[in-house]
């Protein structure tokens, strides 16, 4: 099996949807752009979900329109996609671009049924059925798909989850022809113990398929750091076989829909921790570190500069 581990940045995406504050669109461009320069090998750039729910991101258009003016060569975009409209919005944006700007869409379901309601207004298999249209489209365009599930290990509102559950969760995501499946650990609850047994229950469900038709790994791992034990995590699933991995630059993150009695929902394991994790245990990444801490201190410091204007700092 090979040491070289994928690293998607989600920090433009899950770093800045749970912010108070607004960020410029051409800041969040500036991100993205930091991102793809220090050789992460895809960057979140958006959601293209409800504005009314997401309004952090409701300049999704716009900041496509300007990352569509200069796309460094090699670089690889994702875009979160809750409905058939996202998909469309997705699309047009790509279109403008002339067809190459998104090369993933990110659908999002959970293994909590309370979760997906409070997320998304719907029921797990009414995700499902949301996707059927917006995996179509993708296979049309030629668009990766991602398929994330939350709360594989706990849910804000319903307690541990069994990983039975997230196995189900996940066929059905195959079923329905996504590309990969990604583990949302929302709020950071997963330890090396809990991690083990999640990660054998997925191998079985992907059938011993390490990558899919594009090449690429077919799980991925997002983990949310609460208790400072994503990086033991992280070392568990490399072990396992795990090559694909999700950090945020600066650590920033959350979703706002995990937020119980008024507290911020935890963030996302940093990714310069992450790449020192996976570096430190001796696999290889594509990541030029000090262009990734770069990027980080960039991406806290607009945040910073938000949050004080909020006078939320
Ligand atoms: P809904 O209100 O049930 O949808 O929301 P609806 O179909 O009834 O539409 C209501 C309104 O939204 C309509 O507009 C639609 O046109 C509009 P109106 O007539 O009121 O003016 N609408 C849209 N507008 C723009 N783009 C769209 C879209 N869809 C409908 N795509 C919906 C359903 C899914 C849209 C809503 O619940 C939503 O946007 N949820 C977003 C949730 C979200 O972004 N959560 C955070 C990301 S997930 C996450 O962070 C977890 C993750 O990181 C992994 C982990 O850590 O676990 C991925
Ligand atoms: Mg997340």
């Amino acid at each position: 099996m090979s040491d070289l581990v994928r690293i998607t940045d989600v920090a433009p995406r899950d770093g800045l949807q749970n912010e108070p504050g607004v960020i410029a669109t051409a800041d969040k461009a500036a991100l993205v752009r930091l991102l793809a320069a220090s050789g992460v090998d895809e960057v979140e750039i958006t959601s293209l979900v409800s504005p009314k729910w997401v309004p952090q991101l409701g300049d999704a258009e716009a900041l496509l329109d300007l990352l569509a003016k200069a796309k460094p060569e090699g670089a690889c975009y994702s875009v979160l996609v809750p409905n058939e409209k996202g998909m469309a919005r997705a699309m047009a944006a790509d279109e403008r671009a002339g067809g190459s700007l998104i090369d993933k869409v990110a659908v999002f379901t959970a293994a909590s049924e309370t979760f997906s309601e409070k997320n998304t207004n719907a029921s797990v298999a009414e995700t499902i059925e949301r996707f059927g249209p917006v995996v179509e489209s993708a296979r049309r365009h030629n668009k990766q798909v991602r398929g994330y599930i939350s709360c594989v290990v706990r849910c804000p509102y319903e307690g541990d989850i069994e990983p039975r559950r997230v196995g189900e969760v996940a066929r059905m995501l195959l079923d329905i022809g996504v590309d990969e499946i990604d583990l949302g650990d929302t709020i950071g609850a997963a330890t090396p113990e809990t991690i083990e047994p999640l990660l054998f229950e997925l191998i079985e469900v992907l059938d011993g398929r390490p990558t899919n038709t594009f090449g690429n790994p077919t799980l991925t791992l997002h983990l949310h750091d609460t208790f400072g034990r994503a990086a033991d995590c992280v070392r568990e699933a490399l072990a396992l076989g795990v090559r694909s991995f999700d950090g945020s630059a600066g650590g920033l993150g959350g979703c706002p829909f995990a937020s119980v009695d008024g507290e911020r929902a935890p963030a996302n394991i940093s990714t310069s921790l992450l790449v020192r994790t996976i570096e430190d245990a001796g696999y290889r990444t594509n990541v030029n570190r000090a262009k990734l801490a770069h990027a980080g201190a960039f991406a806290e410091r607009i945040v910073m500069a938000a949050r004080l204007s909020e006078g939320s700092a």
